[in-house]
């Protein structure tokens, strides 16, 4: 496994003190990032936090890839019923995996495709259940709290799908549900119905859980070699716990992100994967780092409001919608770069010419070599015009080097959480709007939201 991260762009030599940060702001500031990883590393050893143990659980592992062998070849979908965290790893591992769903092979039961269900649109579920044989279909119901209103819903709607075609008791041998040991109406029905349940350690929240059974268990079932995504996250993982910065990816990478929001005011982060198989792991990073590090307090209970505003960018194809804004909008923009050094196949360009000069420079080359010279190429015209950016580069896009990847992430919103003096392991801030939806739908306990609700509701009504 080979990543590696390259912060020149990011310093003042290359783009101006006024966007930069200085080689001895990093180095006045190494100590605090040592320190972050020593005092997470005390939290992970008291028992807080739990992502850093997901790739050693072996046992654990067995038993999904059981789970799955038992299973194969009875179903060509799995559909997963989950949201956020409970979702969006398993788009990652399969996108990253068998590339986006458009260019994957055909399904079949040797090669199931995934679906998934996180929003509640009627038209969107509506379409997924006719695109699906409920005698062909795996359902994994995923939800740690076991009470998230968009996938209670949509797995009310489906489990009552299967049971129609197949009937109450079939339907339960079809459905796995993921969710907390010990709490959660999910774990009472799956108990109640019999379903085949893995639990996610309680010390590891959803963003996190990627090498839980909340991703791996999808993950197993769709075929992929969880063991291999496990290699490189547990190889990834010793790397994070290293002191020296050179080594430590993840540390490294967390104080360059942290100094350019905090002394250049790059208030946005853009990941710019080069590689369409990482575009949903930009998606899962947007939900990592936004809801790890956006937060109204840090530890000491101040008001901070810190955090850096994710986006997800794809190269080339952004750079025909986003690059004009990136270029001269307002520089308050720190580019990640994610690249794959060996692409599987170079995609060789048809030597022949055409006689016209806008294509026979093309001809011989190939895709690898272009799309290389375009990221290099976007990186340089962003430095010229000082806006910072910086680069990972994985060697190859196999499992082992993105379990090693999304670890790395894992880590550096960890290590940026410690520095920015936050918890980035909660989510307050999306509580009260959950409630306002529960009291809409008539949830028991939650009246007071509702009079809540009202009372905003007839402000904006007298305005
Ligand atoms: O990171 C998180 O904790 C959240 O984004 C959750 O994953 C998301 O809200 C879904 O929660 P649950 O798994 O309880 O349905």
């Amino acid at each position: 496994m080979a990543i590696k991260f390259d912060p020149v762009n990011l310093m003042d030599s290359m783009v101006g003190s006024g966007h930069g940060i200085s080689a001895s702001d990093v180095s006045r500031h190494a100590g605090q990032a040592k320190e972050a990883v020593k005092n997470f590393h005390k939290l992970v050893d008291e028992g807080k936090y739990g992502f850093p143990h997901l790739p050693f659980q072996t046992k654990e592992h067995k038993s999904y890839l059981d789970f799955a062998a038992s299973v194969r070849g009875s179903f060509d979908t799995v559909c997963v019923v989950g949201i956020g965290g409970s979702a969006l790893g398993a788009w990652a591992l399969d996108c990253g995996l068998r590339g986006p769903h458009p260019v994957q092979a055909a399904f079949s039961p040797k090669n199931p495709r995934l679906v998934i269900l996180d929003n509640v649109d009627p038209d969107f579920i509506g379409g997924a259940l006719a695109s699906m044989n409920p005698k062909k279909t795996l359902v994994a119901v995923i939800a740690k709290s076991g009470a998230t209103a968009e996938t209670v819903a949509a797995f009310l709607i489906v489990r009552e799908w299967l049971a129609q075609k197949l009937g109450a008791n079939k339907a339960a041998q079809r459905i796995v549900a993921v969710t907390s040991a010990g709490t959660g109406d999910l774990k009472v029905l799956a108990t109640k119905e019999g379903y085949q349940t893995f639990h996610l350690p309680d010390n590891v929240g959803g963003r996190f859980s990627v090498l839980s059974a909340v991703g791996l268990v999808p993950a197993a079932l769709c075929g992929f070699d969880i063991r291999k995504l496990c290699k490189g996250a547990a190889a990834m993982t010793a790397l994070s716990w290293k002191e020296d910065l050179a080594a430590n990816l993840a540390a490294n990478a967390a104080l360059h992100q942290w100094l350019s929001l905090t002394q250049r005011a790059k208030t946005i982060q853009v990941a710019f994967p080069y590689v369409n198989r990482l575009w949903g792991t930009a998606f899962w990073f947007r939900q990592l780092w936004a809801e790890s590090l956006g937060k109204k307090y840090d530890r000491q209970g101040n008001t901070v409001h810190v955090g850096q505003t994710p986006i997800a960018a794809l190269g080339t194809t952004d750079q025909h919608s986003q690059v004009q804004l990136y270029m001269e909008g307002p520089n308050d923009k720190a580019f990640t770069f994610w690249t794959v050094r060996k692409p599987a196949d170079p995609g060789r360009i048809p030597k022949t010419k055409t006689g016209l000069e806008a294509m026979d420079y093309l001809p011989g080359q190939t895709l690898a070599k272009l799309l290389d010279a375009e990221q290099r190429a976007t990186a340089a015209a962003l430095t010229e015009a000082q806006r910072p950016n910086s680069t990972f580069t994985l060697d190859r896009m196999d499992a082992e080097h993105l379990g090693a990847f999304l670890q790395l992430l894992e880590f550096e919103t960890a290590f940026a959480g410690e520095l920015l003096g936050i918890d980035a392991f909660d989510q307050p801030g999306v509580e009260l709007g959950k409630r306002f939806t529960f009291a809409l739908m008539g949830r028991k306990g939650f009246g007071e939201y509702g009079d809540r609700f009202k009372a905003d509701e007839k402000l904006r009504q007298n305005r």
